[in-house]
């Protein structure tokens, strides 16, 4: 059993002190009766919660999708320096979310944060890892001769084999999609300097059939919906 307010909040759609407001209004219901106060104790797998008339999921695990800006780590925590974490209300920040493989501090861009730790796992795993597309803006034309050198593989000055990617170049050449099939340190920094080029701006765009939601500007963020989470292989 679980509090009203816990759950509620677990979703990401509202904090505590909004759902407190909610109950206050009558406009949450438990099982179509006016919710008694928000520490109410619930079953999340048998309760009917809903908002103003809408049926609330109660999720088990929450899955949340951030706009990444630059400048902050892709980290749970750290002395000194902002993280992901400092970007979500305290209500998500106690659901001990992390995020799903990393994003170097000046790239920005589709982060996943979730509790779901088996998930985390297999979008993680080599084995199978997940396609992620990233744009990418370099300081000189990218051409068919760099798309060629990804495609085939290249190797890192330190020896790494990396896997086959693909490097669409757009428009005069500057800015590129990157598509990998790995998760390497600083790989696309490391692969385009391997060509002479450096990456002044990285934005990821998707991973696997995850996509950043245009309308979240850098720095915002939100549930995910649970169509997005089925597709990924979460649990809705
Ligand atoms: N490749 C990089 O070099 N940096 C990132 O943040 C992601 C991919």
């Amino acid at each position: 059993m679980e509090r009203l307010d816990k759950l509620l909040s677990s979703t990401g759609r509202w904090s505590r002190r909004e759902v407190k407001q909610l109950v206050k209004e009558g406009r949450v219901l438990a099982d179509g009766v006016p919710a008694a106060g928000p520490e109410q104790k619930l079953d999340p797998e048998r309760a009917c919660v809903q908002v103003d008339g809408e049926t609330v999921e109660l999720r088990e695990f929450t899955y949340v999708m951030l706009h990444k800006p630059a400048g902050v780590l892709s980290a749970t925590e750290d002395a000194r320096q902002r993280t992901v974490l400092d970007l979500l209300p305290p209500e998500l920040r106690r659901r001990g979310l992390s995020p799903v493989g990393r994003l170097d501090k000046d790239s920005e861009g589709l982060l996943l944060l979730t509790n779901d730790g088996a998930l985390a796992h297999r979008l993680l795993a080599p084995k199978r890892h997940v396609d992620k597309v990233y744009l990418i803006r370099t300081d000189r034309p990218l051409g068919p001769a760099d798309a060629e050198a990804f495609a085939s593989g290249m190797t890192l000055e330190d020896g790494t084999a990396c896997l086959p990617a693909k490097l669409e170049p757009l428009g005069d050449g500057r800015e590129a999609l990157v598509t990998l099939h790995e998760g390497k340190f600083h790989q696309i920094k490391r692969m385009i300097a391997g060509r002479g080029a450096s990456v002044c701006r990285l934005k990821r765009l998707s991973m696997g059939t995850l996509v950043l939601d245009k309308n979240l500007a850098p720095g915002e963020f939100r549930p995910l919906t649970g169509e997005e989470v089925s597709k990924i292989g979460g649990k809705p």
